[in-house]
């Protein structure tokens, strides 16, 4: 055979094995071709066993057909063969099939707690403002008529921070034990009137129990105006209550002490267990604590600034774990912390 008819040969053996490959409807179909064309019988490779009887000056082009010759039907091979394999799969599809979920996270409910009660304050004209969780003991106690010597301080027992202080006036560095610096640093920034909502994390340093933790959340309320009266945060805050409880729910108001307002109070709400009769929940009370609250006190004012004589205010300051807690029915603080998706699923 010549070098020229075996280029013909092969011109037309190109064109069977197009064809054959077309018309292979399976692998196992397109595999006999493969093997046909290209495997030890094939047309390509006997021309390649007879390169040694073609004259010395032709083998390097007899080589060079043979080996486009194959590679040229490798490549179409694995064309079809990639073909067949796509065509399978989609055919083995089953569109009518239910989709898969793909599983969602969901916002912790403690996040879920401080949404709700700022979706009610919000629209009552709240603004919503944060403040450092690093403060410093001025914005802490003093500015908030919590001088150094009150043993009110010792109730707000107080995490502080190794740290050189970075304005020495206003003394040490600390975890804030309460939301209430936020109000003294909106003061010292704006002008009154004015009226906000601070959520944000707390910590004192009590061991873990069922109702306490060295870190929880709390969210503060503030409002300053020149004619601002205890009637409106009693009708705000019952108002407040019953909305995030239900409209059956019961307050009251109780005297209290909180260095910062005056007067003071604590709010409560009828027992959400037992509705008031006294259950192991309210400890036999009827009445559950709920929060602080209380017309700023005129030394507050002054050290921000504020004409005492002229401006009214109130504030009030929640636990968002406890609101949580009597929402949900959780006894034990500490689930809201270990993460166990057991107890985190159900919100
Ligand atoms: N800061 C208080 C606490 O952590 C709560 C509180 C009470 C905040 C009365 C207030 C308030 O704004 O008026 O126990």
């Amino acid at each position: 055979m010549t070098l020229e008819e075996l280029a013909v040969q092969f011109t037309a053996l190109r064109q069977e094995f197009a064809q054959a490959s077309l018309s292979a409807q399976t692998a196992k179909e397109l595999e006999a071709a493969r093997v046909k064309y290209l495997g030890g019988k094939s047309a390509v490779t006997q021309a390649m066993k007879q390169i040694p009887a073609f004259p010395p000056e032709q083998r390097g082009a007899v080589g060079k057909l043979a080996n486009e010759f194959k590679r040229d039907l490798e490549t179409q091979f694995a064309e079809r063969r990639q073909a067949l394999e796509s065509a399978r799969i989609v055919s083995a599809l089953d569109v009518t099939l239910p989709g898969r979920m793909v599983p969602q996270g969901r916002l912790h409910p403690i996040t879920q707690t401080i949404d709700a009660i700022l979706s009610l304050l919000v629209p009552m004209g709240f603004e919503i403002i944060e403040g450092p969780e690093l403060e410093l003991e001025y914005y802490n106690f003093d500015a908030l008529n919590i001088p150094r010597d009150h043993p009110s301080r010792e109730s707000f027992d107080t995490f502080f921070v190794d740290l050189p202080s970075p304005e020495p006036k206003r003394g040490r560095p600390l975890l804030r034990s309460h939301t209430s610096p936020v109000q003294i640093r909106v003061m010292q920034q704006r002008k009154p009137p004015l009226a906000i909502v601070v959520p944000g994390k707390v910590y004192r340093p009590d061991p873990l129990d069922p109702s306490h933790s060295f870190m929880f959340h709390q969210i503060e309320g503030l409002v300053v105006g020149e004619r601002v009266a205890f009637t409106d945060l009693k009708g705000l805050l019952d108002r407040f209550l019953k909305t995030l409880f239900g409209a059956a729910t019961k307050t009251r108001f109780r005297p209290h002490f909180f260095p910062f307002t005056e007067p003071s109070a604590e709010v409560d709400i009828a027992c959400t267990s037992c509705g008031g009769k006294g259950c192991a929940t309210c400890g036999r009370k009827g009445w559950l604590e709920i929060m602080g609250c209380g017309m700023v006190h005129p030394n507050v004012f002054k050290a921000v600034k504020y004409d005492p004589s002229r401006m009214q205010g109130f504030a009030f300051g929640m636990g968002v774990e406890r609101m949580a807690m009597l929402r949900h029915g959780i006894t034990d603080i500490r689930l809201f912390f270990e993460n166990d998706l057991r107890f985190l699923e159900q919100f």
